[in-house]
């Protein structure tokens, strides 16, 4: 059987470190597209020569040409511009709302049967606007932010618990921004929940309180430190898992950027929820009850996803 095919639209800081997981993890062959002519193909090349040393057995092309995305598999989107420091994830709209009318169109006239996944900021609207634009069914087209905030907020209970990471799980809810839900009860150490591990004496109140506030601002904390760019490994890792999980059929519950239609009192909007991903795309979104205090964070969250989500339909009449 032939090698499943990975289209990375953007070969910047994060496709670049895409191309490279896929070949180690020899999850398919990789198409590296981007308008900067030499980047993709540079990219290619250069982790394509790895390949004997690392023994994966992939091939890499690097492209200006979205002809070359025809029939992939999966296509994972990090085409824009990254924010620098000072900058909110909202203040890239305008320009990557562009980015996401070209690329959609890209995808609609040569992948229409692809699983797509945004990761271009701010998420929550690029996705919503992407997969306006691309027209594909809404199961197929969704945002990696989910995993990312969770394992921001799973490394560093880690090492406020001086346990394994892996010992750790995290839920969050809501947009990808400062509006985020990490909801404490449903995250756990080997089943645990956090607020038993305060009464057990393993941390307290206030420091969980900043360790949420650091999950919160996570990508801003990264983005103060590089100073010309935001962070790419972490979000390559965790859209590599969602990718993964599309093309084993894995049926794996992770939280993602999904379109939401009756769940959570939503109708027809994509925000961050927990979902199943398989082979059918986003098969499932995971509903669970929230308490008042929950229920009135991710309605923030939702209110601010629709502002951005407005504001694109202010600037694109095509989207109204
Ligand atoms: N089509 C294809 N590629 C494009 C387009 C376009 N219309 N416009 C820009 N690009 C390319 C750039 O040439 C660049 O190579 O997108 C790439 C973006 O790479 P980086 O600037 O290195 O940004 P990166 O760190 O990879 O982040 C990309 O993901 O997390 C988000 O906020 C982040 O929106 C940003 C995106």
């Amino acid at each position: 059987m032939a090698r499943p095919k990975i289209a990375l639209i953007g070969a910047g800081q994060i496709g670049g470190t895409l191309a490279h997981l896929v070949a180690l993890k020899e999850l398919g062959d990789v198409v590296l597209f981007d308008i900067a002519e030499g980047t993709p193909e540079g990219k290619s090349l250069d982790i394509a020569e790895s390949g004997p040393v690392e023994g994966f057995d992939a091939s890499l092309k690097g492209t200006q040409s979205y002809s070359d995305i025809a029939g992939a598999d999966v296509c994972i989107v990090t085409a824009g511009v990254p924010r620098k420091p000072g900058m909110s994830r909202d203040d890239l709209l305008g320009i990557n709302l562009k980015v996401m009318k070209s690329v959609g169109e890209g995808i609609r006239d040569n992948a229409p049967d692809a699983f797509v996944i945004c990761i271009t900021n701010p998420l929550d609207a690029m996705v919503w606007a992407l997969r306006e634009f691309s027209g594909l069914p809404h199961e197929k087209v969704c945002g990696m932010a989910g995993i990312l905030d969770s394992a921001r907020f799973r490394h560093f209970l880690s090492v406020e618990f001086d346990v394994s990471m892996k010992d750790v799980t995290a839920f969050v809810l809501g947009g990808h921004g400062d509006t985020m839900v990490p909801l404490t009860r449903y995250s756990t150490v080997a089943g645990i929940p956090l607020p038993d591990l305060v009464k057990m004496g393993w941390t307290t109140q206030e420091k969980l309180d900043a360790i949420v506030q650091r999950t919160r601002d996570g990508g801003a904390e990264i983005v103060s430190l590089l100073k010309t760019g935001s962070a790419f490994y972490a979000p390559a890792a965790s859209a590599i898992e969602m990718a993964e999980a599309y093309l084993k059929d894995q049926k794996r519950v992770l939280p993602c950027a999904a379109y939401v239609d009756g769940a959570y009192g939503l109708d027809g909007f994509y925000v961050g929820v927990p979902t199943v991903i398989g082979a059918g795309g986003i098969e499932k979104i995971v509903e669970i009850k929230l308490d008042k205090e929950e229920q009135a964070m991710f309605d923030s969250s939702v209110g601010a996803v629709k502002g951005l989500v407005d504001a694109c339909k202010g600037i694109d009449d095509s989207l109204a």
